[in-house]
């Protein structure tokens, strides 16, 4: 199957980085202050801008029309039912024409032929035929073309999200979560207006503009030339407000994205906003910012007005010099009333679709700024790739099933085996890897971990080197653990275990493998970790603790539950693990919330486990508890510890500082603590006073 991925990108392929993003943004800026500038001078370089314009603008149509091929039968099927409504039309001024000229008798040109054998009665017999058809044939094109536009708005979504969610980490470091569900709502919709009902419309437009100047000149060459002669203006006018409007409207749709970032991060520290009464400075922000994009609109709104106001304006003063010299050449006896009559009514014609067809071009480019965003995304390859299984269910609406989070599948698919699906997929030689291997009696084998001359800096800080030269290895089945004060770049070990970011140099080697050889699906099936502040999924604890492993049965969940010491408290509600923890878990205390995520580790059963300072947040009843729930996870695995609490460090086989990005101590605790002067020993002091 072609991928869909491969038809949306187009032409380049090139490994996007972090800094492509930036570039991207910067040139969107000088996008919009080019265009604000453009009015004043013409400089080469916008004459270079007006040129990659008119490519872009190719591309992005060509991209627009692949999107809908997949519905290229139902649209060429409304297409023609489209065209035949608009011959239709095209009948209307002619018989009606006739139809004036035989009521009243007038026959001043003499040469119709055909004037005995048809009565008035005839011909408006068969206009309500023909009209009854049209609405009959319009009520079809009307559904395909709606059923098509619903299909390619979904399809669109499930691609776009699939991009999304496979993105690196470094991404959504620099990327605010409002500005993608943004494009992922309204970007995706005017997309599929664009495709079906924008791009139809036009079609339709262009169909009746052509016929109706065929029977203008076909009724009188000279009054049709007066008639044409308001075309070139018009189309002139519309390319210019359609450029300057795709510009606006890009810049549009970025105020509303950012507008829409707001609320998104004003919701997810809703506690935070209410505690610190800011909920009027929030509400002030989040106007700031729907004004700007208001007063932008309105921009837009007024060039568009304007445009349509004097082409209407354009369109009637055509009219009435088609009326005036139409008259002299009746009262001439050159032409007939009702051929007049027809002319007035196809001019109307002429006139409003043309000005329909600039009209619908503004729009198609209000959309291609939409479009745009959204390709923007599916363009972009992360710079740590998403494992072919997810690829595939990026392509594939049968896969889909099996990528849903265990929340939401739970409630679809309740007695339902998931391997069922995976049986019907066309994908079934994809390696399902231990997501399907996880049963929590089988001992997963301990995996060495080997750490060597790794150097890191954060994609968004570039210049701040975080890891400066680190080796450090752990034993396959040890516990190491990890100390350093606070931006030491503890957490950044655990994330560069997980492949959410990559050193930018040394080497980092789980068993025999270097993980920049394995999927990074592989590499964190292999990790499982719990950090001090763990996020759980507004639903159930059992879901959240099933996320682990979201093949487990249902005793294994209670048994991982059980492990955790979960059922201690959840088995005093009455809901049990049924209960919902409510957004990210705030219905749960910290202690309870962080025995759900050992759960959940446990669940995973990976081969190393990694615990971030996760009794850090807690009182000293819940730090206990938590820590036999670690310590029953930490059984058969390799175990990465970082923490401050002596207690969690003293059973640890090694303990590593670590300082300015390097290790700076290395041994047992004995050890380190007989070093008079040493940072470990300095630590421990330090702790000991609070402790
Ligand atoms: N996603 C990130 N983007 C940029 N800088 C980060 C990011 N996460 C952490 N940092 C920075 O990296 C340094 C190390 O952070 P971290 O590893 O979280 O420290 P800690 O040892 O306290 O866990 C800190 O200076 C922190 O500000
Ligand atoms: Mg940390």
């Amino acid at each position: 199957m072609k991928s869909f991925k491969a038809i949306a990108s187009g032409g380049s392929r090139s490994k996007p980085s972090y800094s492509r993003i930036i570039d991207r943004k910067d040139s969107s800026d000088d996008d919009y202050r080019e265009g604000r500038s453009s009015t004043t001078t013409t400089t080469t370089r916008e004459k270079k801008k007006l040129h990659d314009d008119k490519s872009s603008n190719m591309e992005s149509m060509t991209r627009l029309m692949d999107l809908a091929r997949p519905e290229r039968h139902l649209l060429a099927f409304s297409a023609i039912f489209m065209a035949f409504s608009s011959a239709v039309s095209l009948a209307v001024p002619s018989f009606s024409g006739k139809i004036i000229d035989l009521s009243i008798g007038s026959n001043q040109k003499g040469d119709d032929e055909d004037e005995d054998e048809q009565s008035p009665f005839t011909l408006l017999l068969g206009l309500l035929g023909i009209m009854t058809l049209s609405g009959f044939f319009g009520f079809f094109r009307i559904l395909w073309q709606a059923q098509a536009g619903h299909r390619l708005v979904a399809r669109l979504r499930r691609h776009l999200y699939a991009s999304i969610i496979t993105q690196d980490k470094a991404f959504f470091d620099a990327t605010p979560q409002g500005d993608l569900i943004s494009r992922l709502a309204s970007d995706a919709d005017l997309v599929q207006s664009a495709v079906t009902d924008k791009a139809l419309g036009l079609l339709r437009n262009v169909v009746v503009s052509v016929g109706a100047v065929g029977l203008l000149f076909y009724t009188s060459i000279s009054l049709a030339l007066i008639s044409v002669a308001i075309l070139p203006p018009i189309a002139l006018a519309a390319r210019m407000v359609g450029r300057r409007m795709r510009d606006r409207q890009k810049q549009v749709r970025e105020l509303h994205a950012s507008a829409t970032s707001l609320v998104e991060q004003a919701l997810t520290c809703i506690t935070t906003v209410q505690q610190f009464v800011a909920e009027e400075f929030e509400v002030q922000q989040y106007n700031k910012a729907i004004n700007e994009a208001h007063v932008q609109g309105i921009q837009n709104t007024k060039l568009q007005a304007l445009f349509r106001s004097v082409m209407q304006l354009v369109v009637n003063l055509a009219l009435l010099c088609v009326l005036g010299y139409g008259g002299m050449l009746v009262s001439q006896g050159q032409l007939t009333p009702g051929d007049l009559a027809s002319f007035v009514m196809y001019s109307v014609m002429m006139g409003g679709n043309v000005s329909g067809i600039s009209t619908m071009y503004i729009d198609l480019m209000k959309a291609i700024a939409a479009a745009n965003r959204v390709f923007e995304i599916m363009d972009r390859e992360p710079a740590i790739p998403a494992s072919p299984m997810v690829l595939a269910a990026e392509s594939s609406p049968e896969i889909e099933l099996l990528m849903v989070p265990p929340t939401i599948e739970r409630e679809a698919t309740k007695s339902f085996d998931r391997r069922d699906t995976l049986k019907m997929d066309p994908f079934e030689d994809i390696e399902l890897g231990d997501m399907s291997s996880s049963i929590i009696k089988k001992d997963p084998v301990p995996l060495s971990v080997n750490i060597e001359n790794v150097t890191f800096s954060y994609p968004t800080r570039s210049d701040s080197k975080v890891l400066n030269g680190l080796n450090l290895s752990i034993g396959a089945g040890q516990v190491l653990a990890v100390v350093g004060g606070s931006g030491a770049g503890k957490s950044t070990i655990a994330s560069l275990l997980t492949r959410l970011y990559d050193p930018d140099s040394g080497s980092i080697q789980m068993g025999t493998d270097q993980i920049l050889d394995l999927d990074p699906q592989q590499v964190r099936h292999n990790v499982g970790i719990v950090v001090q502040e763990p996020l759980l999924f507004p639903t159930t604890i059992e879901a959240n603790i099933r996320y682990g492993s979201p093949h487990a049965t249902e005793e294994q969940v209670r048994e991982a539950a059980r492990l955790a010491f979960v059922l201690d408290f959840a088995d005093k509600f009455p809901e049990g693990l049924q209960t919902v923890v409510g957004a990210r878990g705030t219905q749960l205390s910290g202690g309870q919330k962080q025995r759900v995520a050992v759960a959940r580790c446990i669940l995973k059963n990976p081969p190393i486990v990694i615990f971030d300072e996760a009794t850090s947040a807690l009182d000293a009843e819940s730090e206990s508890q938590v820590q036999r729930a670690i310590d029953t996870a930490c059984q058969g695995r390799t175990v990465i510890m970082i923490a401050h609490r002596l207690s969690t460090i003293r059973n640890a086989d090694t303990i590593a500082v670590l300082r300015d990005g390097q290790v700076s101590e290395l041994g047992s605790f004995d050890e380190l603590m007989e070093k008079q002067a040493g940072a470990f020993r300095q630590l421990m002091e330090k702790q000991l006073v609070h402790e």
